[in-house]
């Protein structure tokens, strides 16, 4: 099948790649020249586990190809287009769609008369917006479906060619569904055949069901953190409360590890634009939840800068921070609305002498934020501190030998900002622990 992918970030450039693997012919589309030339080299643009790989063999075999010149480079004979734009988070919390139409106006100047391809949007929308999008296509018999995508970063390749569902939105005319299902089903024909689920509907439902999604992880990873502050309250143990709740198979453990909460480009910007557009529908009501689910997330990064103001005398001015992490979670270099960042940022900004410590992120971070210490080895990072922060839950910190980092700080005090560490092995080599959301030990 002949494929196009409009908008080649993490969705895009993985998306792209896994349809080529499947034995499609896909034209990756994307307006950053830069980004263009690398995934056309078979580098990634950014670090995802397993995706310089699966790239470099789609790009070896010709059946994938990028281009920032779409309508040149054959954009027109894709039967079947997918939109995968970002959707930034505006000022007012909602979310920017114009990437999403002008991947549309693309399509729509590119496809001749009568061609009548299939287009399918992927990226995360406010509900409504399909409906909308499809009568703009209308005149151009294109068909829209909407097939919302619930991959992770740091497992995308993963996720996308062993999803645990795939949903499509089709449209409410049933010749017209009919194509879009028919496309879909053609795009996935491996996925499926290997039984994986999937679920057709409508186009607000397939909407919504991924901004359900999102908040439902978000409340999830909320929750657990408003028990961690009781914990604190008490002296109770998350990490033990959690483990507890987790062996109840209707809750399960995952998505229940307390810490400094939730960061990147998704979970933050998808909880507040699903609140605006509850807003919009007059049925803010619903979602007023979200907000404090937003508003505990925000308070653990409250809590962790405030814990290390304690344990610096409540100055940090001039005080030696390490903060281990910089990516919103391991095995990505995503630094987007990253707690981690977040809170290096704010204690340098009250003085404190920080350094960064990420295996992945430091050129991003660099790049953002030229003023910050960064060093690519956690023992020297750790050199004189007086607290350590551990905020991204990379294994090269998890592995860290506790006696060899004692060696190196000024005070032997760490804050696990993501429960990572064992306590006891660090109690052992002399450090003072502090978890969050659990009792104090050293
Ligand atoms: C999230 C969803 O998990 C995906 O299903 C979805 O497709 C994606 O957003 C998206 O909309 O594109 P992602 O943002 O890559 O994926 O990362 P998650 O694994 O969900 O982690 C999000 C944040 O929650 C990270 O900062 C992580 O450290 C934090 N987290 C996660 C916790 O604090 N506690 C947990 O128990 C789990």
């Amino acid at each position: 099948m002949r494929i196009s992918v409009l908008g080649c970030g993490y969705l895009g450039a993985v998306h792209a790649a896994a349809l080529a693997s499947l034995g499609h012919d896909v034209l990756g589309v994307d307006v950053d020249a830069a980004r263009v030339n690398a995934l056309a080299d078979g580098r990634p643009p950014f670090f995802e586990p397993g995706l310089g790989e699966l790239l470099q063999r789609a790009v070896r075999s010709g059946r994938l190809r990028f281009t920032t010149t779409p309508a040149d480079d054959g954009l027109a004979d894709a039967e079947l287009h997918f939109i995968t734009v970002g959707t930034p988070q505006s000022d007012d919390g909602s979310a920017d769609l114009s990437a999403v139409e002008s991947a549309l106006d693309t399509i729509l100047a590119a496809v001749p008369v009568g061609a009548r391809p299939v287009v399918a949007g992927k990226s995360t929308v406010p509900v409504g917006t399909a409906k909308r999008l499809a009568e703009r296509l209308a005149a151009s018999g294109a068909t829209l479906v909407w097939n919302p995508e619930f991959l992770r970063e740091g497992r995308a390749v993963e996720d996308t060619l062993h999803p645990d569902r795939i949903v499509y939105g089709l449209p409410d005319d049933p010749a017209q569904a009919r194509r879009g299902r028919e496309a879909l089903d053609a795009a996935y024909a491996p996925l499926l055949a290997e039984g994986i689920p999937r679920i057709a509907t409508n186009y607000p439902t397939a909407e919504l069901v991924k901004m359900a999604a999102n908040s439902f992880l978000a409340t999830k990873i909320s929750f657990i953190n408003a028990m961690a502050e009781l914990c604190e309250a008490t002296g109770g143990d998350v990490v033990a409360l959690a483990d507890v709740l987790g062996y109840d198979d209707r809750i399960g453990r995952k998505f229940l590890r307390a810490g400094v909460g939730f960061g990147g480009g998704c979970l933050p910007k998808d909880i507040r634009a699903f609140v605006a557009r509850a807003e919009e529908l007059g049925v803010g009501d619903a979602l007023t939840f979200l907000k404090q689910v937003d508003a505990i997330n925000q308070r653990r990064r409250d809590r962790v800068v405030a814990l290390a103001e304690r344990w610096l005398g409540g100055d940090v001015a001039g005080a030696r921070v390490t903060v281990l992490g910089a990516a919103f979670k391991p095995d990505s270099d995503d630094v987007r609305d990253s707690p981690a960042l977040d809170v290096a940022l704010r204690l340098a900004d009250r003085g404190a002498l920080v350094r960064v410590c990420d295996p992945r992120a430091l050129d991003v971070v660099e790049r953002l934020h030229p003023g910050l210490d960064t060093r690519r080895d956690p023992l020297a990072a750790l050199e004189g501190a007086e607290v350590v922060l551990l905020l991204t839950e990379w294994q090269e910190f998890i592995d860290l030998d506790p006696a060899e980092a004692a060696g190196q700080v000024a005070r032997p005090v760490v804050i696990d900002g993501r429960n990572a560490l064992d306590p006891g092995r660090w109690r052992e080599a002399g450090w003072t622990h502090l978890g969050l959301g659990r009792p104090p030990s050293g």
